[in-house]
């Protein structure tokens, strides 16, 4: 059984197997979580990023997908790289987002991951709404058949960390 727990801080500083990393699909950097967990982590993930695509991701990692690497100087094992989908007013992108907390999950128990981290996905530069990110992601992990014990939601701020408790209890 996973437990899900809620801590209120920074991504880059969770002790944990396995950190999620809210990234785009060039898999070379940005700002927000991803720019946070490589200015923390160091090169080694953006050499390991780059060895990514030139090898199976020439084309860049689809939005939903997620791949794994170092976690460098991170007080983690691997960090795994996953692409939300930006949200849209247009098209219901919902199955994208899950996909991005279920696929995570499988590269975790690909790894061997008894805990994993995870930020409340594409609800920064990609402008998802709080509460509804919030809503697919715990219903996501609820469902997802992992052998992950503790998957922790780390939420940067107040307003998401009230959408995810509200959601989880
Ligand atoms: N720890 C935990 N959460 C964080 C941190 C951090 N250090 N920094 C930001 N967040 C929160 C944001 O407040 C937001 O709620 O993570 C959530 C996701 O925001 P983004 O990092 O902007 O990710 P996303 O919305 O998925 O956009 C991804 O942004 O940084 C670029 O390269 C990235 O192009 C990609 C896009």
């Amino acid at each position: 059984m996973t437990r899900l727990t809620l801590v209120r801080g920074d991504i880059t500083e969770q002790s944990v197997d396995a950190v999620v990393n809210a990234a785009n699909s060039s898999l070379l950097g940005g700002g927000g979580v991803d720019g946070a967990i490589h200015r923390r982590g160091g090169p080694d993930i953006l050499a390991a990023c780059r060895d990514l695509r030139a090898s199976h991701y020439g084309g860049g990692l689809p939005t939903g997908a997620a791949v794994a690497t170092t976690a460098g100087r991170l007080p983690a094992r691997w960090v795994i790289h996953t692409v939300g989908p930006v949200w849209s007013a247009h098209e219901d992108r919902s199955a994208l987002l899950a996909s991005c907390y279920v696929r995570s999950l499988a590269v975790a128990d690909e790894l061997g991951a008894a805990t994993v981290a995870f930020p409340a996905i594409s609800t920064g530069v990609y402008r998802w709404p709080m509460e509804d990110a919030a809503r697919i992601a715990v219903e996501a992990v609820r469902g997802a058949e992992t052998a992950v014990g503790e998957v922790r939601f780390v939420l940067f701020d107040d307003a998401a960390y009230r959408a995810f408790a509200a959601r989880l209890n």
